[in-house]
């Protein structure tokens, strides 16, 4: 399968100077989301593998997409030894190549544990972050890990031990995307959120001003009761996926692990770019009933997307909702993308390079099956005007 040669990067930042100059944005009048093509990119206990688990995915800076996910090894457990399994596409989702296994672990106890894709516009770069030791089981240190492909997913680095910088404390990328800010503050700055467990409570971002070389955390959103095992309806803010306004504020909204408040969302919020997440900014959405579950949310055109099995203690009921008020209330009529068990999504949109006025692509990969949402990884593509 071809590939198109990387455009020059003066090229690519002209066009994205123009495409900020002109923007699509959508009105309520043509967001009319429809799926039109959907695949199983992953069928579990196909092949040698038991279960394929915790999608993410990606827009690349060159108008590719890269899916990934866990390739479960042996059994459908959080821990144990697994693959990260890759598959692209440079056709908008159209064709993609055959997976790849981009990471084994070998036979871990407590094998690794996606993850967070970050894709830096302004080097092409794209990085991948996973944990291993997660859950300290027959193992004691937990690392944060890190790969990079310069060459748009087709090949990747080694992993790097990140927690050689940031310490070992545990902590658990996304899953989901990390973003580059678009705008002030600190435009540029790659951001990563995650959760940690008892000793890294709550939820954390990993900062890199220098597009990727080295990391550090911004403050933390600690639970409570702090640094001590968590019951029913403490505060517990988990897996989560951040997004940035206009405004250039950062959103995190966030797995309610424990379902202090609601059976819905947490959301957080951050004026400078994550060095602080306030304990006065995070408000729970109670349009977003999640049965405590990683969700997906992506910023685009004006836009806030978010996708969840919309019920509020069971994985079914695949929704898409969107908002035309940087997230503060959503479109009254959702898109029901699987009635079915669903669980894990993530949402990435294809922004055209300001080389016309159509608006961006979606596309939504998920956990789907018929009795079981592990059965398979799905990649739904949606046009956000519902036209073919
Ligand atoms: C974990 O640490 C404890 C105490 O330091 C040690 O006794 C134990 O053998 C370690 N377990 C593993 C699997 O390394
Ligand atoms: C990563 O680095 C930490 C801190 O130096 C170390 O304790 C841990 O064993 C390393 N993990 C791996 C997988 O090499
Ligand atoms: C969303 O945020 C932007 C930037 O602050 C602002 O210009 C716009 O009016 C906001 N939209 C709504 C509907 O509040
Ligand atoms: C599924 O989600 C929709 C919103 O998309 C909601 O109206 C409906 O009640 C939900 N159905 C179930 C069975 O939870």
């Amino acid at each position: 399968m071809g590939r198109p040669r990387a455009r020059p990067l003066g090229a690519l930042l002209l066009l994205g100077l123009l495409g900020a100059a002109r923007e699509w944005t959508g009105s309520p009048e043509q967001v009319r989301p429809l799926v039109t093509l959907e695949q199983l990119l992953w069928v579990s206990k196909l092949g040698s593998v038991h279960t394929y688990r915790v999608p993410l995915l990606a827009a690349t800076a060159q108008g590719s997409l890269l899916a990934f996910a866990e390739a479960r090894k042996s059994s459908k457990d959080d821990t144990g030894a697994k693959f990260i399994a890759l598959r692209r596409s440079t056709d908008g989702g159209a064709t993609w190549s055959p997976t790849s296994f981009i990471v084994d672990d070998g036979s871990q106890a407590d094998g690794l544990n996606l993850g967070a894709v970050v894709v830096d516009r302004e080097t092409g770069s794209v990085f991948l972050l996973y944990v291993l030791c997660a859950h300290h089981f027959h193992c004691n240190i937990s690392s944060t890990m890190i790969l990079r492909s310069q060459d748009d997913g087709v090949s990747w680095s080694h992993p790097r031990n990140l927690s050689e910088e940031i310490g070992t404390d545990m902590f658990a990328p996304g899953p989901g995307h990390g973003i580059q800010k678009r705008y002030e503050p600190h435009r540029g700055r790659l951001i990563v959120c995650g959760h940690g467990t008892v000793e890294r409570d709550g939820i954390s971002c990993l900062l890199s001003d220098d597009h990727g070389e080295n990391w550090r955390f911004g403050e933390s959103l600690w639970g409570m009761p702090f640094g001590k095992p968590k019951s029913y309806n403490d505060f517990n803010p988990d897996e989560c996926q951040p997004y940035e306004l206009p405004d250039g504020s950062l959103v995190i909204n966030a797995r309610n692990q424990n379902f202090y408040h609601c059976s819905c969302r947490i959301v957080a919020r951050s004026w400078d770019a994550g060095e602080t997440l306030p304990l006065k900014a995070v408000t729970f959405d109670p349009t977003l009933v999640d049965p405590a579950v990683a969700a997906g949310a992506v910023a685009t055109s004006r836009l806030v997307f978010f996708s969840n099995p919309a019920h509020k203690s069971q994985r079914v009921n695949l929704t898409l909702r969107w908002s035309f008020t940087n997230g503060s209330s959503w479109w009254q009529d959702p898109l029901q993308v699987w009635a079915g068990p669903s669980g894990y999504s993530c949402l990435a949109a294809l922004e055209d390079g300001g080389t016309s006025r159509q608006p961006p692509r979606l596309y939504l990969i998920y956990e789907k099956g018929q009795g079981q949402p592990t059965e398979s990884i799905s990649l739904a593509k949606i046009s956000i005007t519902g036209t073919l």
